[in-house]
């Protein structure tokens, strides 16, 4: 194992043992809650966006819930990671961008670990994108 990679594996224990931004939020725009289905391990995701639509700014992220150190490395590392992008940037992220943050290659059995927190902000925001497309359905009618 080389230098750098220790250094990773540092960064995911210090994010596990001293998770950023873990807790609610008081009033999200958004929060959903999904599990990884291969543990039953979940994980709650708030957001906070700047405004409505399309082009809404992350402005906050809460996680909270239980999971392997993976798991929860990468939703603390996600959680500082997504503030300031769109909610486009947060759809169009995918498992590279998870293992970039994390720094380390993710054995294919822990990748569903590594990308619960991405899946349920994703998830959170497509359900959240939908209830803003009806509503908007529902005003027009
Ligand atoms: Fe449950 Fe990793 S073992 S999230």
């Amino acid at each position: 194992m080389g230098l750098g990679s220790d250094m990773y594996r540092q960064q995911i224990l210090d994010h596990y043992k001293n998770p950023r931004n873990y807790g609610e939020l008081e009033d999200p725009t958004f929060s959903h809650v999904g599990e990884n289905p291969m543990c039953g391990d979940e994980i709650r995701i708030d957001v906070d966006l700047s405004e409505d639509g399309d082009e809404a700014v992350i402005e906050a992220v809460a996680f909270s819930g239980d999971g392997c150190a993976i798991s929860q490395a990468a939703a603390s590392m996600l959680s500082s990671e997504l503030q300031g992008k769109t909610v486009d940037e947060l759809l169009e992220m995918d498992r590279d961008d998870v293992t970039e943050l994390l720094g380390v290659d993710i054995s294919p059995m822990r990748v569903k670990c590594a990308v619960l927190a991405e899946k349920v902000a994703q998830d959170g925001a497509e359900i959240y994108r939908g209830e803003l497309d009806k509503e908007k359905t529902t005003t027009e009618d």
